[in-house]
């Protein structure tokens, strides 16, 4: 059993604890203890919500660590209170599951990680996508080399959700707030990581957000592979999947994905020809995965602790995720092509 406090009781919190509730090996191996939110009431409104009524609640995170002495902190708060959050949680001995983004910046997810590490404490990220049967099919046909070696990597995200509220307000917002998303998609996939990035970034016209709506980035990978990535999140109609459109290249083939479960592609399968005759690529079976998106998150991070081992978006690997971010957005502002390599150090 983990005794658990979770931090931040808005939006999100719902997700995780509906995923929490209806994920029978979450229910059974997960005790929440305490809720904290700036807000009391809304900390003890969800707790009461989802059922948790003998939960302690309030909104002094340091006292109810006190208190309790829970195993791991559940920190769903805004970004900009995340290392304050994180560091508490360390100085009472406990692990961290953190929403998405790591932190605010990468200088201050570059503290976190030295203090995880002086600490001896785990500290993973929210990344729901890489629990997707999706991505792990396209993961193992990559993996399978029926590709050849990748050579190129293009997603498409395209969609116009009017959300309301601070995402309309802020700058850099589908930079900061989706694309670490498809970035990270991008990592879990590629047998390579990003070195530089030239970003741009634009407010089109119409646009319903206040900045940074859309953008265009090109990423330079080891082993000479690409990543492009095109976005907006204020493109009414054609919508493409919230996990993005891919194309994939390899030495032999190209493969489409759909984000969701539609995976399509060729490879050569002859050596004559303006055009190379091609049969159509050998995809491996579909596994269906224990839990999925924020439950299959939090079931890893249970799970690698009780094993001993790293949970698949543990802090040393998300942090080069969030460098891509914030090399696109640096490149952005600068209008120059950016190096990543020297940032995840
Ligand atoms: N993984 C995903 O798909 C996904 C989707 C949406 C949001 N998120 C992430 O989840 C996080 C929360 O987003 P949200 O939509 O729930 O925001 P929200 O504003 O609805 O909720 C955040 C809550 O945190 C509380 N809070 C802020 N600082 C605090 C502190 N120091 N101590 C205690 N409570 C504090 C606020 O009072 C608020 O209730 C963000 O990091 C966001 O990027 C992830």
């Amino acid at each position: 059993m983990v005794r658990a406090v979770m931090v931040g009781c808005g939006q999100m919190s719902n997700g995780w604890l509906t995923a929490i509730r209806e994920t029978d090996a979450l229910a059974r191996d997960i005790e929440l203890v305490g809720f904290v939110d700036l807000d009391p009431d809304l900390a003890a409104e969800r707790a009461a919500q989802h059922g948790f009524t003998s939960a302690k609640t309030g909104s002094d995170l340091a006292a109810m660590l006190e208190a309790l002495a829970p195993d791991v902190v559940f920190d769903i708060v805004v970004p900009q209170a995340r290392r304050s959050v994180v560091q508490t949680a360390f100085a009472h001995g406990c692990d961290v599951l953190s929403e998405k983004p790591m932190a605010n910046s990468l200088e201050e997810a570059r503290e976190l990680l030295a203090l995880a590490r002086e600490t001896g404490r785990t500290h993973a990220i929210v990344q729901n996508r890489r629990h997707l049967a999706g991505i792990r099919r396209m993961k193992a046909l990559i993996e399978s080399g029926e590709l050849g070696e990748i050579t190129a990597l293009h997603a498409d995200f395209f969609l116009g959700p009017h959300f309301g509220g601070f995402r309309e307000e802020m700058d850099h917002v589908l930079l900061l707030d989706m694309a670490i998303h498809t970035f990270d998609a991008a990592r879990f996939l590629l047998p390579a990581e990003p070195t530089a990035v030239y970003c741009q970034e634009t407010n089109p016209n119409g646009s319903w957000f206040s900045h940074g709506a859309s953008a265009n980035a090109l990423f330079d990978c080891t082993d000479g592979a690409t990543f492009s990535y095109r976005g907006s999140w204020c493109a009414e109609g054609a919508p493409t999947s919230w996990e993005s459109s891919w194309r994939v290249i390899g030495t032999k083939g190209s493969v489409l994905w759909d984000g969701n479960a539609l995976i399509e592609g060729a490879v050569r399968d002859g050596d004559d020809g303006f055009f190379r005759p091609t049969r159509p690529a050998a995809l491996p079976e579909e596994t269906p995965l224990e839990a999925t998106g924020h439950a299959g998150v939090i079931l890893d991070f249970i799970t690698a602790r009780a094993e001993g081992r790293a949970p698949l978006s543990v802090n040393d690997d998300n942090i080069k995720s969030l460098a891509m971010t914030f090399a696109a957005i640096e490149s952005a502002e600068t209008g120059r092509r950016v190096s990543i390599s020297e940032e995840t150090t």
